[in-house]
């Protein structure tokens, strides 16, 4: 069996939503310290409803392939969907990932969430922070801008 699933080397290779949004209403950044990948999650949101969502990952292949099928996961969903979005439900709609490419598809679910928390921070809406990485925990580098 090929190490990565089709829809892994389709996204990499075809990746969706590749870019900045300049008037985004969040934006969230995780690193790796481990691997030293860094993805960036930008998010519009209207209505309570992501209308779009765009990323730059500097990184691995899994982890441009996780930070597409994320992005495309959550677009047009409304913003509770996106914050109950797991980085498991990124590993199965990807078809799979190596074990040791699993924390890939972590670092999409924590910048999504941190995007969100940077949009609940900016507009003054309250959230639970048990919801969110823990960051002096994780091991990882968050942080959310704003
Ligand atoms: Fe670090 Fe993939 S190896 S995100």
């Amino acid at each position: 069996m090929a190490l990565y699933s089709e829809k892994v080397m389709d996204h990499f290779r075809h990746p969706r939503n590749v870019g900045v949004i300049e008037d985004a209403d969040g934006v969230g950044e995780v690193g790796n310290a481990k691997c030293g990948d860094i993805m960036k999650i930008y998010l519009k949101i209207e209505d309570d409803t992501i209308v779009d969502a765009k990323f730059e990952t500097f990184g691995c292949g899994s982890a441009i392939a996780s930070s597409s099928m994320a992005t495309e996961l959550i677009r047009g969903k409304p913003v509770s969907q996106a914050m109950s979005l797991t980085n498991q439900a990124v590993v199965e709609a990807l078809d799979g990932l190596p074990t040791h490419k699993i924390h890939c598809s972590v670092l999409a679910e924590e910048a999504i969430k941190l995007a969100l928390k940077d949009y609940y921070q900016r507009n003054g809406i309250d959230f639970d922070p048990a919801q969110f990485p823990q960051c002096e925990s994780c091991g990882h580098h968050c942080h959310s801008h704003g």
